[in-house]
């Protein structure tokens, strides 16, 4: 790989271990896949800095780039931790509190910035064909799809090496010929009124190369944010094209099939029915809720009258406890569990439910996975129907 004359005085160690340490990883990848250079970063996105995913050995590697002298040298996020940071939920189970203080502690010493939400372009939103190292695999896809940004699907220790060196290596989405739309995706209008979180598993599962969704450009933001994070979890995806929403000279075509989703696609995606004398947990904020979801979330628990059956569970970024206070507070008071700075899947349940209702693709997937748990997928409206006792 061609480095400059900057990148070989980090490489060799001029700026200490750490960065040298990073630079190597960055290097060793990048050969790897065929990297010609490196490429500067505006914003890296740090994931895999949960206690319960990461364990011991992870907090050691993170500890070890801090006490080295790591420090960010472009703007970095951090993904939600394994602790519910408000200590009021009675769903999160915060057993592995100190041990994931300490990785928070030496992140934020760091220079990072202690959003701990899955959702960093709500903090920074990335402008088209702007270079990211970001992790987490829901905002990679959105990074690309939405703001035309270029970005790969990174581990948590690339996106650390690219914070602290502020480089990633050229490869993947970062070259403008790798980001070519080939299968358009089209939905059967039966279909529309299905759960955006079961089509976005589909499409993962079924569609190898870049999808090219058409007619979906009307769906609001926070249905999309769902679809991609669902895709993203059940295939490789990091980016989608879709028609009238993705920013024009940051994709190109080469339509060589098409497909049309039909009804009888998604019913084994959306899950078993559940029955009357299952306990039921509802989730809605994976991803992480933006305000305006979280303002829906309130309308929509007091137009049904508060939480009456089962629980139901919403995650945020802690931030949100002061800047929106007033929501957090009558949604409190109206029975829901609020959880910030994580989510279930990152985390430890406190109880168990038999089965967990949501309308995340994402949650779905993994807390059947990770967690063996049941679980639906429902559009948003009905999760909060049905734990209200509608
Ligand atoms: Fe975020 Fe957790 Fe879902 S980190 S994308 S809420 S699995």
């Amino acid at each position: 790989m061609y480095l400059t004359r900057e990148q070989e005085r980090l490489l060799r160690g001029d700026y200490g271990w750490a960065i040298a340490k990073a630079m190597e990883l960055l290097v060793r990848v990048g050969d790897a896949v065929g990297a010609g250079e490196l490429v500067e970063v505006k914003h890296a996105h740090v994931s895999g800095i949960s206690y319960s995913n990461i364990g011991k050995h992870g907090l050691d590697l993170i500890i070890d780039f801090y006490r080295g002298g790591g420090r960010a040298r472009v703007y970095t996020t951090i993904n939600p931790g394994c602790i519910d940071y408000s200590g009021f939920s009675r769903i999160i189970d915060n057993r592995y509190y100190m041990e994931q203080r300490a990785i928070d502690n030496a992140l934020v010493n760091m220079g990072f910035k202690p959003v701990f939400t899955c959702i960093p372009y709500y903090y920074r939103p990335p402008l088209p064909g702007e270079h990211l190292a970001w992790g987490e695999s829901s905002a990679v896809i959105y990074a690309n799809s939405i703001y035309g940004a270029y970005t790969n699907r990174e581990g948590g220790p690339i996106a650390l090496a690219s914070s602290i060196t502020g480089y990633t290596y050229k490869a993947g989405l970062h070259i403008l010929d790798n980001r070519v739309g080939r299968i358009r995706v089209r939905l059967d209008p039966m279909v529309e009124k299905y759960p955006v979180g079961a089509i976005g598993l589909w499409i993962g599962e079924n569609i190898r190369e870049i999808p090219v969704l058409t007619g979906f450009k009307n769906m609001g933001f926070g249905d999309l944010k769902v679809l991609l994070a669902s895709m993203a979890a059940s295939g490789s995806h990091a980016i989608a094209i879709i028609e009238g929403v993705t920013p024009r000279k940051t994709f190109s075509l080469e339509i060589r099939d098409e497909v049309f989703i039909e009804r009888g696609d998604l019913e084994d995606y959306i899950g078993p029915d559940v029955s009357s004398r299952d306990s039921v947990l509802g989730y809605i904020g994976c991803p992480h809720l933006h305000p305006l979801e979280l303002l829906r979330v309130k309308n929509l628990v007091g137009k049904y009258g508060g939480v009456k059956r089962g629980g139901l569970l919403i995650t945020i970024p802690p931030e949100y406890l002061t800047r929106f206070h007033d929501i957090v507070f009558y949604l409190k008071s109206r029975g829901v569990d609020i959880a910030t700075g994580t989510c279930p899947v990152v985390s430890v349940f406190k109880q168990r439910y038999d089965v967990v209702l949501t309308n995340s693709g994402k949650a779905a997937f993994y807390l059947r996975r990770i967690h063996g748990l049941k679980t639906r997928i429902s559009p948003l409206e009905e999760v909060v129907k049905y734990v209200c006792g509608h």
